[in-house]
C-alpha cells in the first residue's frame, strides 16, 4: 500500500490569535513590465471602460479580491516625478525609467489609478519617491491628493477633474532603500533620518490617526544588513510611523524543492527577527507603541531566470517579469498566505507582489484575453474565506526534511472564524509525495455541522494555466470529506492547496 500521512487539528473557537486585518489582502501595481500598460490600462482593448481600464481584467481584480493596492513603485518609484503622471494626457512628459531600462509614457498617474481604485472597491496605498527625490515632493503629493481644495496643488487636481479629495491614508515612505539597485540607495542611518523628517512633516498636513505611514524595512532576510537596517532604522522614525516593511520572493534553488515547499519557514523567521528587532527598539525607547509590519511585497518569483528573457532597452511596457505559475508555486504561495494569516497579530498590511502579468496571479494579452494563474486561487480563497478571527490552531503531522530549514511539518494550516459563525481551515499538504488524512477537532460542530472543501493539486506539479489553456489547473471540490461524532477528517493529496469550510 502506497505511503499515506495522518496528521491532527485542534482548535476552540473561543481562543483567538488576532482579528485579520482588511489590509492583509493587499496587492501591488508597479510601472513596470506590463502590469499597467496592457495590463490594468489599454484604451483600446475591446473591453476597456471610457477610462481605459480593461473591463476583462476589472472584473477578474473584483474576483481576486485585493482589498488594497501598492502604486506606483516598487524600485520604479524611486525615479518617479509623480507630477509626470497627471493632467492632460498629451502634455504629460516620456521619462527614461531607470530602474527597470524602459520608457515611461506617463499616460496612466494617480488619477487613473484612483479611478480603477474606485471602481475595484480597493484602498490605495502610495509610495513616495525618497530616492531621487524628499520631503517637499512628498508635501506636495500629499496636498495635491488630500486637501480639499484653495491651494495650489489641491485645486491643481480639481482643474483635472477631481472635486473630492483622494483621502489616502497609506504610505510608503521609499521602496527597498537598503538595496544597492535601488535609485538613491541610503545607508540605514541616512534613511531613518529621511523618514522620520518626512513623517513628521507629512503628520503636519494630517495629525489624526489615520494616516499610517510605512518606513522600508529590509529588501529580504538575506540581505547582509538585515536587522541592523531595521534597528537603526526605527531608532531614529519609531515614534513618526507606524510600520516597517518587510519584502520576501521565493523559487526553488538548485532544484531543492523540498526547501522551496518549506518557504514560508523562512517567512515566518522573517516576521519574528522583524518583530524583536522592533520591539527591542521600543523598549530602548520606552515606548508604548508597538510597530506593525507591512508586508507589502511577497509572493513566488523567478528571479534566476530574469537573464531567459531580456527586452529591449528603452522600450514601453515590455514583457518583464512574466512568470507561469505551476500546480506546486501556488502550492507555495498558499503556505505564504497561512503563514501571514497566523502572524497577523504583527503582520497588519500585506501585498501579493504584483497583480497583473508582472509576477501577476492576472495574465493578459494585448487585444486579447484575461486569465487566471494557477497562483490567484490560494489568493481569491483566503480574501474570500479568510476573514474574521484567528483561531489559535495545534497541529501534528509528520515532517520531512530540507536543506534549508531543518524538519518542517508536512501539514501547514491556520483556522479563521469568520462572523457568520463558519470557520475556514487553510491547508497545505506540504509533502512533496505522500497524501494525507487530517483529522479535524473544532469542538462542538456548529451550525449544521456540514463541511465543505476545495482542493488545488495537480497530478503534474509543473501544470500551468496558459492563453491556449487557461483553466488548465483550478481548484475542484474535494469529495473525501467525512464528518462523524462531530470529527471531521478530509483527505489532502499530496502538495495541495486546501479550503475547508465549515459551515454555518
Ligand atoms: O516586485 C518587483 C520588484 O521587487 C520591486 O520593484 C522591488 O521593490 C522589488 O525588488
Amino acid at each position: 500500500m502506497a505511503e499515506h500521512h495522518r496528521a491532527r487539528i485542534e482548535f476552540d473557537p473561543r481562543f483567538t490569535v488576532a482579528d485579520v486585518p482588511e489590509r492583509l489582502f493587499g496587492s501591488f501595481a508597479e510601472h513596470l513590465g506590463r502590469c499597467i500598460y496592457t495590463g490594468i490600462y489599454e484604451p483600446d482593448h475591446p473591453t476597456a471602460d471610457a477610462d481605459g481600464l480593461r473591463g476583462d481584467v476589472l472584473d477578474l481584480v473584483r474576483e481576486l479580491g485585493p482589498t488594497m493596492i501598492r502604486y506606483p513603485g516598487g524600485n520604479f518609484v524611486s525615479g518617479y516625478r509623480w507630477e509626470d503622471g497627471i493632467g492632460p494626457k498629451a502634455e504629460r512628459p516620456k521619462r527614461l525609467d531607470l530602474a527597470w531600462q524602459t520608457t515611461e509614457t506617463n499616460r496612466f498617474g494617480l488619477g487613473e489609478f484612483m479611478k480603477f481604485c474606485r471602481t475595484t472597491g480597493v484602498e490605495p496605498n502610495m509610495a513616495v519617491n525618497l530616492g531621487t527625490r524628499g520631503l517637499q515632493e512628498a508635501l506636495d503629493l500629499l496636498e495635491y491628493a488630500n486637501h480639499p481644495g484653495g491651494t495650489h496643488w489641491s485645486d491643481l487636481r480639481r482643474s483635472h477633474g477631481d472635486e473630492e479629495p483622494y483621502g489616502i491614508k497609506l504610505w510608503c515612505l521609499g521602496n527597498e532603500m537598503d538595496g544597492p539597485w535601488q535609485i538613491g540607495q541610503l545607508t540605514a542611518h541616512e534613511y531613518g533620518r529621511l523618514a522620520d523628517r518626512t513623517a513628521r512633516a507629512m503628520r503636519m498636513f494630517d495629525d489624526s490617526a489615520e494616516l499610517d505611514l510605512v518606513a522600508c524595512g529590509s529588501s529580504s532576510r538575506a540581505m547582509p544588513t538585515f536587522g541592523e537596517w531595521e534597528a537603526e532604522v526605527l531608532a531614529n522614525c519609531y515614534e513618526s510611523v507606524d510600520f516597517i516593511s518587510a519584502h520576501a520572493y521565493y523559487e526553488p534553488v538548485g532544484g531543492d524543492l523540498a526547501s522551496f515547499m518549506a518557504s514560508a519557514q523562512d517567512m515566518e523567521l522573517f516576521i519574528d527577527g522583524v518583530t524583536a528587532t522592533a520591539d527591542a527598539v521600543g523598549a530602548k525607547l520606552k515606548s508604548a507603541k508597538k510597530i506593525d509590519i507591512s508586508f507589502d511585497e511577497w509572493n513566488v518569483w523567478y528571479q534566476s531566470k530574469m537573464a531567459d528573457s531580456p527586452h529591449e532597452p528603452w522600450s514601453t511596457a515590455p514583457r518583464q517579469l512574466e512568470d507561469r505559475y505551476s500546480a506546486m508555486d501556488a502550492v507555495v504561495f498558499g503556505s505564504l498566505l497561512i503563514t501571514l494569516l497566523r502572524r497577523s497579530d504583527r503582520v497588519r498590511a500585506a501585498c501579493l507582489a504584483q497583480l497583473v502579468n508582472v509576477i501577476g496571479p492576472i495574465m493578459t494579452e494585448p487585444g486579447g484575453p484575461a486569465w487566471r494563474q494557477t497562483t490567484f486561487y490560494p489568493f481569491s480563497d483566503a480574501s474570500r474565506y479568510g476573514r474574521g478571527k484567528v483561531l489559535r490552531v495545534n497541529a501534528d503531522s509528520p515532517s520531512f526534511a530540507t536543506e534549508k530549514y531543518g524538519e518542517v511539518d508536512s501539514l501547514h494550516s491556520v483556522a479563521v472564524a469568520g462572523e457568520d459563525g463558519s470557520i475556514t481551515v487553510f491547508a497545505v499538504n506540504r509533502s512533496l509525495e505522500t497524501p494525507m488524512t487530517v483529522e479535524i477537532d473544532a469542538g462542538p460542530p456548529p451550525g449544521t455541522g456540514e463541511v465543505t472543501c476545495s482542493t488545488l493539486h495537480d497530478a503534474d506539479p509543473d501544470a500551468r494555466n496558459t492563453l491556449e489553456h487557461p483553466d488548465r489547473v483550478t481548484p475542484e471540490e474535494n469529495t473525501k470529506v467525512a464528518v462523524e461524532d462531530g470529527k471531521i477528517s478530509v483527505e489532502l493529496p499530496a502538495m495541495s492547496w486546501n479550503t475547508i469550510r465549515i459551515l454555518p
